[in-house]
């Protein structure tokens, strides 16, 4: 792997105590281009800009897909990677539904290994840090017909992150716009759903929502997902979460803690569930709590759920789920606990 080693450090002008999510990036990054029908050598480079045309075709049709993973320090001060084969298959699952080639195995895990044991010192050792990698990929040739790109560019970026969502989470039943539609793009981390998602979004905020709760696009009856979180309702003792389709996406996280849960006893249905179902457990008394998952947060208690004129409101708990889940999932992260799944791996 070609290195070349920034002179100009901004370690050192971080203030760690105050890091607001996705804008501060770490010394390095890695660039590797597909070019000539396959991808070259990677390299990895001082984190900075890149140049381009106007004509990027990625500017103009959006022909790109991204993975969100993180690393978190274990008491030894090793840096340990969660999960990175289930976003490796993740990225390639994205980038053939968005016709972007697959990247080979090697380029991703040697150059993530790379980058990241050249930052180490990005990812803090304490509960609340861990380092937020962004590998992505888009669309580089210098053409504006609505055609697949010939040219791709894969990059890996990285941000060192504390807590993300310290506010409250009120979600509002999103039943006029849609996330993902059958046969679409919803399963993928392709980038244009996310735009799409801004809009209504930016609604839901105008009216004192932190986030939407997606549902099925043909009748909005089902629910799907929160924001860009899996979601999961404790009725009773039991927790449901909406089945895995091509319209939710697969969520790291949202897997498992599926696993977590019932190796704790604690029963897992994956179904379609619902907004009157859901309504209708709140009014008997058996909607004990709501949740969403996913990397940035982890697990993220929910406080209430609008939809329509009617109100859900949930309470802090003793025996909290997702409190419970939350402190099993990040004890593996970091190491804390012993890693019987071999979820974590040790960057060398
Ligand atoms: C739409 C959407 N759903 C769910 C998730 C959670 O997925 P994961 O747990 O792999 O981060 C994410 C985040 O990546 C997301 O963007």
């Amino acid at each position: 792997m070609n290195i070349i080693k920034t002179s100009n450090s901004s370690l050192e002008s971080v203030d760690f105590s105050n890091l607001l999510f996705g804008t501060v990036f770490s010394d390095h990054m890695l660039s590797c281009n597909f070019i000539d029908g396959k991808w070259q050598k990677p390299e990895i480079l001082p984190y900075g800009p890149i140049s381009f045309n106007p004509g990027l075709q990625v500017l103009h049709y959006g022909q790109s897909v991204f993975e969100g993973m993180k690393a978190f320090k274990n008491k030894d001060n090793e840096v340990l990677l969660f999960r990175k084969e289930e976003n490796f298959k993740r990225l390639n699952k994205s980038a053939i539904r968005l016709s972007i080639p697959e990247i080979p195995e090697d380029i991703f895990m040697q150059g993530l290994n790379d980058l990241i044991s050249l930052d180490q010192n990005w990812c803090k050792l304490g509960k609340d840090y861990s380092l937020y990698i962004r590998p992505f990929i888009f669309a580089s040739s210098e053409c504006i017909k609505a055609s697949s790109s010939n040219e791709f560019k894969f990059m890996i970026i990285t941000s060192p992150t504390s807590t993300y969502y310290n506010q409250d989470l009120n979600l509002f039943v999103e039943e006029k716009y849609t996330r993902a539609v059958k046969g679409g793009v919803g399963f993928a981390k392709a980038a244009g759903n996310y735009a799409a998602s801004f809009y209504p979004t930016k609604i839901a905020n105008s009216k004192g929502f932190q986030q939407v709760i997606w549902t099925d696009s043909s009748k909005h009856q089902f629910i799907e997902e929160c924001g860009t979180m899996n979601v999961w309702f404790r009725i009773e003792d039991k927790l449901i979460t909406p089945s895995i389709s091509d319209t939710i996406l697969s969520g790291i996280t949202r897997d498992s803690i599926i696993t977590l849960a019932r190796e704790s006893g604690i029963e897992v249905e994956e179904k379609d569930i619902s907004i009157l179902e859901l309504l209708d457990a709140y009014k008997n008394d058996k909607l004990i709590e709501v949740f969403g998952t996913g990397t940035a947060v982890a697990v993220s208690p929910v406080k209430s759920i609008t939809y329509r004129n009617h109100k859900m409101s949930f309470c802090d708990i003793s025996d909290s789920f997702a409190v419970i889940l939350k402190e099993k999932l990040q004890s593996i992260q970091r190491g804390e606990v012993m890693d019987k799944y071999g979820w974590t791996s040790k960057v060398i």
